[in-house]
This record gives structure tokens, C-alpha cells and sequence, in this order.
């Protein structure tokens, strides 16, 4: 059969493969993950259900997730090549995301590659023991062994600090994992899904991930949003700054979005997250980047018509993560620790009912060369 073959620059609007986990709507501004509008499941669920409802199309009862969390806890520990490679890490002072790329790729030596679902739960389990492990290294701090009675957020808190987090930073921490965990076929899902696709194993799905991750036309975004709203430091800044960033040409970090044209519905659900811990002295930076956001857009428009420029996730991950007390550096690592959910979840989905994902390039070079031998070239 003759396929027509159409070019789309970025894949955009291209549909590659049928998803029971996520839909984005962009007219709509809407987000359902397995069933649940965003908004209805991001403030009440443990990260353990949002991964549960992926991994199984449903919920758990109380006695599978009381199961469920324990499997997992018990998956926290590190093979000890990883805190090798994490202390070489260390010592050149690598990027977070790159430590944990390189750690990462040691956990086929805990799991059988084989079995997906074994290794899906080893991925989840052990991304916040690296990133806490190897933030601590770069702080010249000793390591701190996971805790299994605490719950996946709570652990991840206290790994990075010694200490037990109180209630609404885990809560708070919970609302933004559930809210990023999964988002269609955005770039490090896709990434997954063609290593899924040719029946590579789980760990080198979520490695190749990673780097699809660490771009900052993607996961990359956050750290560099609040960076602009430091850098700008008090309200009047706001016009000056954002307004040369334009003149310059550059892109205004988490603002746009290749699917939602309206307001990224993720948004809303990571704004009310952080505003508990914007009160007392800490409210005047609130108004801070609120302010920064409404100039932001509005020069967009002035400077972007029509390409209708709204806030995205990043932007409120940057407020919800830093309210939490977590470091720029630590923003993006964060996010890989809740798209790894995802990120299993298309790779089991493919396993189970996909197609090697191998689209076309359309050639644009030279055809009819000709062999010259090397003494004969000028
Ligand atoms: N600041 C300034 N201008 C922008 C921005 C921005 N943040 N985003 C897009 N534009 C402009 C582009 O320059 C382009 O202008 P032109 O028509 O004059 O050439 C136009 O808007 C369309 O942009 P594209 O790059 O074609 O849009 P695309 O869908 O390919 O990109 C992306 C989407 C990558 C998110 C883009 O909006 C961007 O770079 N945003 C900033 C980075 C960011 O926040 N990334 C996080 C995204 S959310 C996530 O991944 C979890």
C-alpha cells in the first residue's frame, strides 16, 4: 500500500501513536491524565497513586498501594557503582541533569533489563536517591540513606536534607509531581518511546530521556524563569529587562507552548500549590512575580502578536519548587524525578502494543556526486 508522505518541521500535529495516559487539549486548555482532569487529581493524590494509575489504568485500593509503596521503598538504594560515578561527577561539578543521566544508566545492574515492570519500579524508586545523593556530594555533604517509612515525596526531602519535611511541603511537592508526571508525546516521552519502540530494555528508555529532558526548550525552563525574576529584583525592573530580552531576540523562559494557545491548565493547579508559601515577608516576592508574568505576557503580545505566548508550566514550577526551598539547579532534576512515571508508563504502553517509531526525513542534500580520489582533491 502507498502511503502519503506529508513533511511536518518538529512533528507538529502529527499523531505517532494511540496513548491511554495523557491528553493535552490546547484550545481548551484542558489536561486529563487517565480519565482525571488535572485539577481533580494533582491536590489529592500521593505521587504513589498518580504512578499506580499509569502503570494499571486505575487507582489502587488501600491494601495495593500499601504494597505498591513498599515495593518501590524497598527499590531506593543505589548500586555502589552510582555513587562512584556520582563523586566523579562531583568533583567536576557536572550539571545535575548529567549525574543523573550517568547514574542512572547503572541501575541495569540491579534489575533484570528483561522484565519492564521490575525495571520500571527500580527507575521510579531510585531517580530521587540520586539526585538528593549527588546534590549532597556537591555540597560536601555525607550521604543520606533513604528512609523507608517515609513516603516517596517526604524521603526525596529529607535525603536532601536530614530532615523530616512537614506536611504542606510534601503536599506541595506531591501537587507539582502529580501535576508534571505525564503530557503527551512532549520530548522525553517521545524520546522513551522510540527506545521503547525497537524492544530496547526499560533503563535505557528513561536514560535516553533524560537528555531529551535537560534542554531548555523543555525541562530546562525553570531554573532559567525564576533566574529572570531574581535578575529583575523589584517591579519596576520588570518593563526595562523583559523588554531588552525581546529586543535582543531571545525567548522568555516559561512562556509558550507548542500545544496549549491558552492558558497551560497545569498552570493554575501549580499556582494554587504555591501560594501558601508566599505569606508574611515572603508575599512581596509573590506580588514580584506575578507582576513579571503580566508585563511578560503583555510584551509577548507586543512583541510576538498572534502567536498567542501564555505562561506555561515552568514558570509556576519555578514559584511551587522554590516555595518548597528547593535550589534553581535542583528544578529541573525535580521534574525528571516525576516524568520518570511517564516516561515508564509510554515504554510499558509501547511494549505491550506498539510499532518501531521510524518516520522519514525529507533529503535536501547533493545526488550525484562523484568519487574523487584523496591525491586528486584540492
Ligand atoms: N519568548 C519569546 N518568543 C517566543 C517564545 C518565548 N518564550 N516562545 C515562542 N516564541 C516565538 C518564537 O520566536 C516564534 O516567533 P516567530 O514566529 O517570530 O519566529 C513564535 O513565537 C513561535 O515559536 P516556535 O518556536 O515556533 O514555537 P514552538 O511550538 O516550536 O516552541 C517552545 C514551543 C519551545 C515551548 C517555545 O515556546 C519556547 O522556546 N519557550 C521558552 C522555553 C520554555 O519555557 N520551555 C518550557 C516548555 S514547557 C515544557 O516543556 C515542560
Amino acid at each position: 500500500m502507498e502511503l502519503e508522505t506529508i513533511m511536518r518541521p518538529g512533528l507538529q500535529g502529527v499523531i505517532a501513536a494511540e496513548t491511554r495516559l495523557s491528553r493535552p487539549d490546547g484550545q481548551r486548555g484542558v489536561l486529563v491524565i487517565a480519565g482525571y482532569w488535572l485539577e481533580r487529581i494533582a491536590p489529592y493524590a500521593t505521587f504513589e497513586e498518580m504512578v499506580y494509575l499509569l502503570w494499571h489504568d486505575r487507582l489502587p485500593t488501600a491494601v495495593e498501594l500499601a504494597t505498591f509503596k513498599a515495593e518501590l521503598a524497598e527499590k531506593r538504594a543505589l548500586p555502589p557503582i552510582a555513587e562512584d560515578i556520582l563523586r566523579a561527577a562531583a568533583a567536576q561539578k557536572q550539571p545535575v541533569m548529567d549525574a543523573l543521566r550517568m547514574a542512572a544508566g547503572t541501575l541495569n545492574l540491579v534489575v533484570d533489563a528483561a522484565d519492564a515492570q521490575a525495571a520500571a519500579q527500580v527507575a521510579v524508586a531510585a531517580f530521587p536517591t540520586i539526585v538528593a545523593s549527588y546534590w549532597r556530594l556537591l555540597q560536601g555533604e555525607a550521604l543520606i540513606a533513604p528512609r523507608a517509612d517515609l513516603s516517596h515525596a517526604a524521603n526525596y526531602l529529607y535525603m536532601l536534607t536530614g530532615d523530616v519535611p512537614d506536611a504542606d511541603a510534601v503536599r506541595a511537592l506531591e501537587t507539582y509531581l502529580n501535576t508534571v508526571i505525564d503530557h503527551g508525546f512532549n520530548a522525553s516521552t517521545f524520546t522513551a518511546r522510540v527506545i521503547a519502540s525497537t524492544q530496547s530494555d526499560m533503563i535505557a528508555a528513561v536514560v535516553g530521556a533524560i537528555g531529551a529532558l535537560k534542554g531548555p526548550l523543555h525541562g530546562g525552563a525553570p531554573g532559567p524563569a525564576l533566574d529572570m525574576v531574581f535578575e529583575i529584583g523589584t517591579p519596576e525592573n520588570a518593563e526595562p529587562v523583559i523588554r531588552a530580552k525581546l529586543e535582543r531576540g531571545e525567548r522568555l523562559m516559561g512562556f509558550g507552548h507548542r500545544v496549549y494557545k491558552v492558558r497551560d491548565p497545569r498552570a493554575d493547579v501549580l499556582n494554587a500549590a504555591a501560594e501558601r508559601f508566599f505569606v508574611g515577608e515572603r508575599a512581596e516576592f509573590y506580588a514580584l512575580v506575578r507582576h513579571v508574568e503580566q508585563v511578560a505576557l503583555d510584551l509577548l503580545e507586543e512583541y510576538k502578536p498572534g502567536r498567542s505566548l501564555k505562561t506555561n508550566v515552568e514558570f509556576y514550577t519555578a514559584l511551587v519548587l522554590h516555595g518548597i526551598g528547593l535550589p534553581t539547579d535542583l528544578f529541573s532534576p525535580t521534574f525528571a524525578i516525576s516524568r520518570v512515571g511517564g516516561w515508564t508508563a509510554h515504554a510499558l504502553e509501547h511494549y505491550a502494543s506498539g510499532r518501531i517509531i521510524r518516520p522519514l526525513a525529507q533529503y535536501t542534500g547533493e545526488t550525484e556526486r562523484r568519487w574523487v580520489p584523496i591525491t586528486e582533491r584540492d
